[in-house]
């Protein structure tokens, strides 16, 4: 049995709040298109966003986080800045389209703070989490995708489609911090198995899609796989008869 999270014969539920994270060239942007074409295409309503930004003033802070001005704040600063954009973000965007039922895809959230302003200012990570509960409250993503990719691959096809244009901020960070970002990424998934999938982004396109698409399909779609045996067998019974 399939969820109707908005409409179609179920009872109004909260959306779903998914996250894609990864560090810089693991193709997020094109793996969030292609979900939501999906997820829209089973009648489900959804609102793609991205961080920094996804409301107007956390896009008037993205111009800032990502030109390097804020880098003089230090990574706490930083750190403080892009959890200020986080909670315009989720107080326009985020959290009205759950409450009205809608799902909500974003490229980056929550993760990309702890695994980026952690691994940049080895900053402690109680700040961080203390950051994150005050900037999402309870919007707390339901299943977190990290595209993982080995951070020369994902430079070397950030540059290419740069082509000739400066880095921004991040992407400017030597291997090493890339390859401690990495570090975090899977660090953060070990430790909270429930909500987080590993993907691995050398795949081609549609191969990683397939794969995020089997985590939505098991995690967020199937309630069956949840139920108790006795009551999938009676549910196959009838569909049997
Ligand atoms: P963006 O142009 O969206 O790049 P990408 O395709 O890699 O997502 O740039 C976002 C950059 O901001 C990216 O380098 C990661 C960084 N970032 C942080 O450092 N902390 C955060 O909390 C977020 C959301 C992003």
């Amino acid at each position: 049995m399939i969820d109707q999270p908005n409409g179609r014969g179920g009872a109004l539920r909260r959306g779903r709040f998914i996250t894609l994270e990864g560090g810089e060239g693991a193709g997020k942007s094109t793996q969030v298109r292609l979900l939501v074409t999906r997820l829209e295409e089973r009648g489900i309503e959804v609102v793609a966003t991205r961080e920094p930004g996804g409301s107007a003033k956390a896009e008037a802070l993205r111009q800032v986080l990502l030109s390097g001005a804020a880098t003089r704040f230090g990574p706490r600063g930083e750190a403080i800045l892009f959890s200020a954009a986080r909670i315009d973000h989720v107080d326009n965007t985020i959290e009205p389209a759950l409450a009205r039922g809608a799902w909500v895809v974003s490229d980056r959230f929550a993760d990309s703070t702890r695994a980026y302003q952690g691994a940049l200012g080895k900053l402690d990570s109680r700040l961080i989490l203390e950051l994150e509960r005050i900037a999402i409250g309870n919007a707390r993503p339901d299943l977190t995708i990290f595209l993982d990719i080995p951070p020369e691959a994902g430079l070397l096809r950030v540059s290419k489609r740069r082509n000739g244009k400066a880095a921004d901020r991040f992407e400017a960070e030597g291997l090493a911090f890339h390859t401690d970002l990495r570090k975090a990424f899977r660090e953060i998934a070990k430790t909270e198995p429930k909500r987080c999938v590993i993907v691995n982004a050398l795949a081609p396109e549609n191969d990683v899609a397939a794969a995020i698409w089997r985590a939505v399909e098991t995690r967020l779609l199937q309630t069956t796989a949840k139920r108790p045996r006795r009551a999938r067998r009676k549910e196959a019974a009838e569909e049997r008869a």
